[in-house]
């Protein structure tokens, strides 16, 4: 995979891909990130990105135009599956979602600032928004990372154990069951029995009822009207 990021703070984008299962994706060769500063793709001198909007209004808006050469210029060279805008008005991200993109060979992600994009650029360019949630961020960039994050650790062979992702949080639509680690006991506070049987099927189904009562209890939304 392939994962172009279109920014004005490039520096912010930086870190998240300089440590543990991201560093490693990349260096094993199961991703490549791009980061893209919107500004080399201004002509003027001023390196100018955004302009004051038409009818007034407080808030700059990101200009069309360094946008357009930066999207046309990578489109040129590859075909993207998305072309994706980081913006609090998207389609919320969840493990749908990240499952759906893990998929995907290239994706560019354009990360907003200030009062947004020109849509012009969101008519024209835009495959997909993606909000991560129901607040306001400085701009898009620590949502991109959000989103690398979680989709690039789906990709096979990223995570050492095939099976962690499949047995996460949220993949079936389920809150995962507590885990424990050695000691089995301390201080007083044991392990449930069950865990320490060695009785595999008894093990599965103890996790599965657990998972179902975490869910019920926390996020009864999750399940279907049959299952709650
Ligand atoms: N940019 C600013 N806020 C955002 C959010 N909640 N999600 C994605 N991009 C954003």
């Amino acid at each position: 995979m392939r994962i172009d990021i279109i920014t004005v703070v490039p520096d912010l984008l930086k870190s998240p891909f300089e440590a543990s299962i991201l560093k490693r994706a990349i260096e094993n060769g199961h991703v490549e990130i791009h980061l893209h500063n919107l500004r080399d793709y201004v002509t003027d001198n001023y390196k100018q990105i955004d302009d004051y909007q038409f009818g007034g209004g407080a808030g700059m808006v990101m200009m069309v135009e360094p946008i357009d050469k930066c999207i046309s210029q990578l489109k040129s060279e590859r075909n993207y599956d998305e072309v994706i805008y980081m913006t609090p008005d998207g389609d919320r991200f969840n493990q749908k979602a990240a499952n759906a993109l893990s998929l995907k060979e290239n994706l560019i992600i354009l990360c907003g600032h200030y009062k947004g994009v020109d849509q012009r650029v969101r008519d024209h360019f835009i495959t997909r928004e993606i909000s991560i949630g129901d607040y306001v961020l400085s701009g898009g960039e620590l949502g991109a990372a959000v989103v690398c994050d979680a989709i690039i650790r789906l990709i096979p062979g990223v995570l050492g154990n095939e099976t962690s992702a499949l047995t996460d949080t949220f993949q079936d639509d389920l809150l995962a069951p507590p885990v424990y680690t050695r000691p089995a006991e301390y201080k007083g506070w044991k392990v449930p029995e069950v865990l320490t049987s060695g009785n595999f099927p008894k093990i599965e189904a103890w996790r599965e009822e657990k998972a179902y009562e975490r869910t019920r209890s926390l996020r009864p939304d999750l399940l279907d009207e049959t299952e709650k």
